[in-house]
């Protein structure tokens, strides 16, 4: 039985640290594409002799020929450029929608039957694109968004509650953009609603709600923060880590419940359009989207937000893509 392989298109910051965690966790033989020569065999390489330090025994190569990533299983794409401070993912569309038309075109070409990871910005008009121009089934193209949105959130919660981010259960919903939908009302502690603890800790209704409103707030704004420390480029631990999680819930045919941007066919009322909502990862990439109650509050974010991704969409329609 051979090992998976494993194709990231984009060595960038997000690319390289996919590469490492791919290589770390033993997930198959990675091929890093980028179109800047040499590169991502610079990247690959410094990797690949890392594997005796770190005890892995899967492939890590570097490749600007598309032709190398014949036969993946799985494929990454960070391909693109990342926001600059000031800059909104929108106004990345242009740029980044030529590359994904390219890269969507040789992923069809070299990797008919891969399942697809789509982190490029705009997120929910990329993952739109490429499953357009590949014409691949909507299900074994996904975008990954709400997981690092989520996690984003529910560290905002451990910090706030003093509590362990791994006992945080919260969901982010909607678009990879300002109206994303932070779900307050399930987000809770092993079970225990975080507003019913942050109501007890500070023994005041109101004072509990404001502070929720900036945890939300600071999550909807949680790319920009980085951006705006970082000043040469967008965050990178993080989606790459996101993703990765995505990727094992696949290979490992693990069923995991995760927030992603799924193509939707009526739920959640959406048609036609990829949005963040909570679904079921499996070795059919998603399996199933799991639809659950919003309330009158919730429900108008989410429209508000699902408004933001037609809108985005019908802009780079109009554009030409
Ligand atoms: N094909 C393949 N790779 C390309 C192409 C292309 N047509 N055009 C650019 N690239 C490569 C660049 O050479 C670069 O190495 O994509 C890589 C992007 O890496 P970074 O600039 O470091 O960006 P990164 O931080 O990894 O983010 C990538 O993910 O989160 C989003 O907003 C972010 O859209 C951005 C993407």
């Amino acid at each position: 039985m051979r090992r998976n392989k494993i194709a990231l298109i984009g060595g960038g910051q997000i690319g390289g640290v996919l590469a490492q965690l791919t290589a770390l966790r033993q997930l198959g033989d990675v091929v890093l594409f980028d179109i800047v020569q040499d590169f991502p065999q610079g990247k690959a390489l410094d990797l690949a002799e890392a594997a005796k330090i770190d005890g892995f025994d899967g492939r890590v190569t570097g490749t600007n020929d598309y032709s190398d990533i014949t036969g993946a299983d799985m494929v990454i794409i960070t391909a693109g450029l990342p926001r600059k401070p000031g800059m909104s993912r929108d106004d990345l569309l242009v740029t980044n929608a030529k590359i994904m038309q390219n890269v969507a075109e040789n992923v069809k070409q070299y990797a008919p039957d891969a399942i697809v990871i789509v982190i490029s910005n705009p997120l929910d008009a990329m993952v739109t694109l490429f499953r357009k121009v590949s014409g691949f089934p909507h299900h074994k193209v996904i975008g990954q968004a709400g997981v690092l949105d989520s996690s984003r959130f529910a560290t905002f919660i451990a910090w706030e509650l003093g509590v362990s981010v791994k006992d945080i259960n919260a969901m982010v919903l909607g678009g990879h953009g300002d109206t994303m939908v932070p779900l307050v009302r399930y987000a809770n502690v092993n079970g225990i609603p975080v507003m019913e603890l942050l109501e007890r800790k500070y023994k005041d209704a109101a004072k509990a709600k404001e502070v929720m409103t900036a945890m939300v707030e600071r999550t909807k704004m949680a790319g920009g923060e980085v951006v705006k420390l970082l000043k040469t480029g967008s965050a990178f631990y993080s989606p790459a880590s996101a993703a990765i999680q995505m990727a094992e819930a696949i290979l490992f045919d693990e069923k995991r419940v995760l927030p992603v941007c799924a193509y939707l066919n009526g739920e959640f009322n959406v048609s036609g359009y990829y949005v963040g909502v909570p679904a079921v990862l499996g070795a059919n990439g998603i399996e199933k989207i799991l639809e659950l109650t919003l309330d009158a509050e919730e429900q108008a974010l989410m429209d508000n937000s699902v408004k933001a991704v037609t809108e985005l969409v019908a802009d780079m329609e109009r554009l030409g893509f």
